[in-house]
């Protein structure tokens, strides 16, 4: 089976978070199932060296006005389709902001045309390879589907919401030039308060709507956490799944990680212990028996980060350390960069985006705190079981399915992996951080912690396997028939 996946980032060309670490990480698995994925992305500059070596395997007549080709990657484990596209795409900055940290005023421009040429290479523009069934990832992909209908190609669509909270919603006045029939302006489609918004359209044209976990796929089902798409959400609810993300075991493998002093695994733990003193070292810490917690995310509201500067205190006088590496909201950052200022030797911040000192925090710190508002998946958690840095979790979306509550019945079961609260408040955190440092205390239940996490598993293999169900189902329908969606945005 041959599968397109589109996409706005992918690890290890192209990450600001954890949709890179899925879209690199998934292909590979889905190899196992007879599956053949070709992952489809823009042509960001970090790409277009590689990209442009070889020939063009298309070049457009135009997609939305603008020269554009279609090129391509291979790489030992991944193949890539690169939409290259100078005017939109070779720019300075990330995927979406421009270098101030602004999204760039044509994104929805940038995005639709990503879907428009993934629709046209779904519909079989490129000799020799048309796929069986089309991935899409977010908003910025969403509109694939859309495309797709229009030119009345009926062909699977599986849709996956890796965060609610961006939905790609742009002023009516742009939807002319998405070149799109007015019958994709509708309430069945992309039409949405007034706005056009392109998650709206990929979720009314889509076959399947899969979210990175089961908990989170309940949760948007709900006006607290479903950001105004709930009710969207519930009339395509039968179409509605959650597949737990899985990680990358050969790149996050403590046994073997070239960003690590020390390495380690659970029959070996001694290796953490240079990982630790290395770590101390690099912030500044000052070096004590205490524990080390730490965190590793962007900075935002919806990872809870305020929060943690709100803790910062109750971290120093109970005797830990606390570690951040992070970017993102300014007044959060300042925060941050204050707690650390009060407190040198104690709390230390790195402010940017760097992997090798994400591998040191998992592979040194006691640990790793993620107090998330909301969590469709989240993956530092598992990075940090994996690493024997210990979660102190909130308990909503992935974070509640993938770590068990150090409580007494888990501690006595001998299955508690780590900590867990609710409410999301300051005080719930406050709470969950003095437990941890309590068990701390004990060396013995804190190491118990540590390699039952450790032993936890959460490689793509079986999510993977629910996906090529899924893929499997969806081909089966529509060679029965089943639900065409081609209407909702038919020319
Ligand atoms: P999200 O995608 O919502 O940011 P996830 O937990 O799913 O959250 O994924 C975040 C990914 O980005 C992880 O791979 C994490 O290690 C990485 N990451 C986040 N912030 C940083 C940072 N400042 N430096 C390095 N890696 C980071
Ligand atoms: C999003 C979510 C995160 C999830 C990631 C990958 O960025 O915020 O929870 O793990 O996507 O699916």
């Amino acid at each position: 089976m041959k599968v397109l996946s589109v996409t706005s980032e992918v690890y290890p060309f192209v990450k600001t978070g954890g949709l890179a670490d899925v879209t690199g990480a998934l292909p590979k698995s889905l190899q196992r199932f007879g599956i053949r994925t070709i992952t489809m992305v823009p042509g960001y500059p970090a790409l277009l060296p590689a990209a442009r070596a070889g020939a063009p395997l298309v070049v457009f007549d135009e997609i939305l006005g603008e020269s554009a080709s279609l090129r391509h990657i291979q790489t030992d484990d991944q193949i890539l389709f690169v939409l290259d596209i100078p005017s939109l795409y070779e720019r300075p900055g990330g995927p979406y902001l421009d270098e101030n940290g602004h999204d760039f005023p044509d994104n929805w421009k940038r995005f639709a045309a990503l879907s428009l040429a993934a629709a046209r290479v779904a519909d079989g523009v490129l000799p020799g390879w048309a796929p069986d069934v089309v991935h899409t990832h977010d908003w910025q992909a969403a509109l694939t589907s859309v495309y797709m209908r229009s030119m009345g190609n009926g062909r699977p669509v599986v849709v996956t919401i890796h965060n609610l909270a961006f939905q790609g919603q742009f002023p009516a006045g742009l939807f002319p030039y998405l070149h799109l029939p007015v019958s994709a302006f509708s309430l069945d489609c992309m039409e949405y308060y007034g706005d056009m918004c392109f998650l709206k359209g990929g979720l009314m044209t889509a076959n399947a709507i899969t979210t990175v976990s089961p908990t989170y796929a309940r949760e948007i089902l709900t006006p607290r956490f479903g950001m105004g798409m709930e009710g969207v959400l519930a009339l395509r609810r039968d179409r509605l799944k959650g597949i737990l993300n899985g990680i990358d075991e050969d790149i996050w493998n403590p046994a073997d990680d070239p960003y690590l002093p020390g390495r380690f695994d659970t029959a070996a733990p001694e290796g953490r212990r240079s990982n630790r003193a290395a770590l101390t070292r690099q912030f500044g810490l000052d070096e004590d028996e205490g524990p080390i917690l730490s965190a590793v995310t962007r900075l935002t509201w919806q990872k809870g980060m305020d929060m943690l500067a709100d803790v910062a205190e109750e971290i120093v006088y109970r005797g830990a350390r606390l570690v951040v590496c992070g970017q993102g909201d300014a007044a959060i950052r300042d925060l941050l960069l204050d707690a650390a200022a009060r407190f040198p030797g104690r709390i230390a911040v790195h402010v940017g985006y760097d992997e090798p000192i994400a591998h040191l925090i998992h592979g040194g710190s006691d640990a790793v705190i993620q107090p998330s508002r909301f969590e469709p998946c989240g993956l530092t958690q598992l990075y940090g079981l994996r690493y024997g840095s210990v979660p102190i979790v909130s308990r909503t979306g992935g974070l509640a399915e993938t770590v068990i509550d150090a409580n007494d019945a888990a501690m006595g079961a001998g299955v508690a992996t780590g900590f867990q609260f609710h409410p999301v408040t300051t005080e719930g955190l406050r709470h969950a951080i003095r437990r941890a440092i309590e068990v701390f205390q004990y060396p013995d239940q804190w190491q118990r912690l540590q390699s039952q996490g450790m032993a936890a598993r959460f490689s793509w293999e079986r999510s993977a396997g629910l996906y090529a169900r899924l893929y499997r189902e969806l081909l089966d329908e529509a060679e029965s028939g089943g639900e065409d969606l081609r209407s909702r945005a038919a020319g």
